[in-house]
């Protein structure tokens, strides 16, 4: 298989007060199975959006307004735009999950770290979790002598507690063999937090496990949401600018826990950052977006050794080298969305732009092995 993922032509607009901000316009995006696919651009360029709408959110009031959005689930093609909600609960946290910029936003202030990555398990795992105390409880019985009241607990075990909010189970919940089964369902669950914090590389996970997020550090904060985020073992794993609100020590252990967890979990990572020295360090493919479109494909030496894009080679020119003082800005700023320049949306800043830069949008055309531009030069 070539592809995990794809987006085709995904429009989406905001329709605010002000006016309808055309946040995306035709993405187009190809996630291969095992890569680290960086997604590089300027802030309101589109990033975090795109990644939302992979997972079949979007907030309104946004609308997606045209395209698809395929990814690959139980051994099949979904369409995110027009999945049900019960799949876009499996396709979130199972097959894609995120990892947010900023750690306090995703961890809730009033619940322990082991609430939180429970909560993941018992949402997507339950089954599994269900089984396993079932057994336990099951062996327990065996050493009783059997009874009426033992044979109607079990059998509201066995046919009720497998819906996991079940509500005679729960009216029923103070029996001794239920009070067990959930003894049982919250240790079997706690081991496993403990166990992906631990490989996490964090120093005392039950110590953690047991914590509010207050009681953190940002980098241990992040560790957990990383963890969370990799609890049920996701396909697709989107970190969307995760070091950004971190110290620059930090941000480097986080980073290298990055990707080691991507080759322990042979996991398929979207990195998206709005800094192109983040992505020489973690990416093997580039997509540059600008204003709500990609603009560029290319693997990540392409990109750095011949930008072709005029404005992924603005983009380089602007990062510090050293022995070089000046940086190099980018003249002009990013459009309003609400009122976008016509044709390429590059155009008004772009030095070689020329008549039909200014009518056309560009689409993305292929100019040689695995490389994609969407520029009229070429
Ligand atoms: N809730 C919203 N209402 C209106 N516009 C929004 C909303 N969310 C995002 N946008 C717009 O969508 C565009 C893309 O945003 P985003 O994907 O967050 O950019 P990035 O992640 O690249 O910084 C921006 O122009 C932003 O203003
Ligand atoms: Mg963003």
């Amino acid at each position: 298989m070539d592809k995990l993922a794809e987006i085709e032509d995904l429009t989406l607009r905001y329709y605010t007060y002000e006016g309808v901000v055309k946040a995306l316009e035709k993405v187009r995006l190809v996630i291969k199975p095992g890569e680290t696919l960086g997604i590089v651009g300027e802030t309101g360029s589109g990033k975090s959006v795109t990644a939302l709408a992979l997972m079949g959110i979007v907030i309104p009031p946004g609308k997606i307004e045209g395209g698809n959005i395929r990814v690959f689930m139980d051994g099949g093609f979904i369409e995110v735009t027009r999945a049900d909600e019960n799949t876009l609960q499996r396709l979130r946290g199972r097959v894609v999950a995120m990892i947010f910029q900023e750690p306090s936003q995703a961890l809730n202030p009033v619940y322990t770290i082991e609430d939180q990555i429970g909560e993941a398990y018992l949402t997507h795992m339950f089954a599994d979790i269900y089984g396993q105390a079932l057994k336990e409880v099951e062996e327990e019985i065996a050493e009783k002598p059997s009874s009426i009241i033992l044979g109607i607990e079990r059998l509201i075990l066995r046919r009720f507690l497998k819906n996991r909010r079940d509500r005679l189970a729960n009216l029923l919940g103070k029996l001794p063999l239920l009070r067990s089964y959930r003894r049982r369902v919250r240790r079997i669950v706690r081991n496993m937090v403990v166990e992906i914090l631990r490989q996490m590389e964090i120093p005392d996970p039950e110590r953690v496990a047991s914590s509010y997020p207050h009681q953190l550090s940002g980098g241990m904060k992040q560790r957990a949401v990383i963890a969370m985020a990799l609890a049920c073992r996701p396909t697709i794993l989107i970190a969307d600018e995760p070091t950004t609100s971190l110290d620059v020590t930090i941000e480097a252990q986080i980073l290298e826990l990055m990707r080691t967890l991507k080759e322990r979990y042979n996991a398929t990572l979207l990195f998206i950052t709005h800094d192109f020295g983040l992505i020489a360090e973690m990416a093997e493919r580039v997509a540059v977006m600008y204003a709500g479109s990609v603009v560029e494909v290319a693997d990540v030496l392409g990109i750095f050794t011949k930008p072709l894009h005029p404005y992924t080679q603005a983009l380089l020119k602007a990062i510090p080298k050293i022995g070089v003082r000046e940086l190099t800005p980018i003249e002009g700023s990013i459009p309003n969305l609400i009122n976008p320049p016509a044709g390429c949306r590059f155009h008004p800043r772009c030095p070689y732009a020329f008549d039909k830069c200014r009518q056309v949008q560009p689409q993305l055309v292929h100019v040689g092995e695995g490389r994609l531009v969407a520029c009229h030069l070429y």
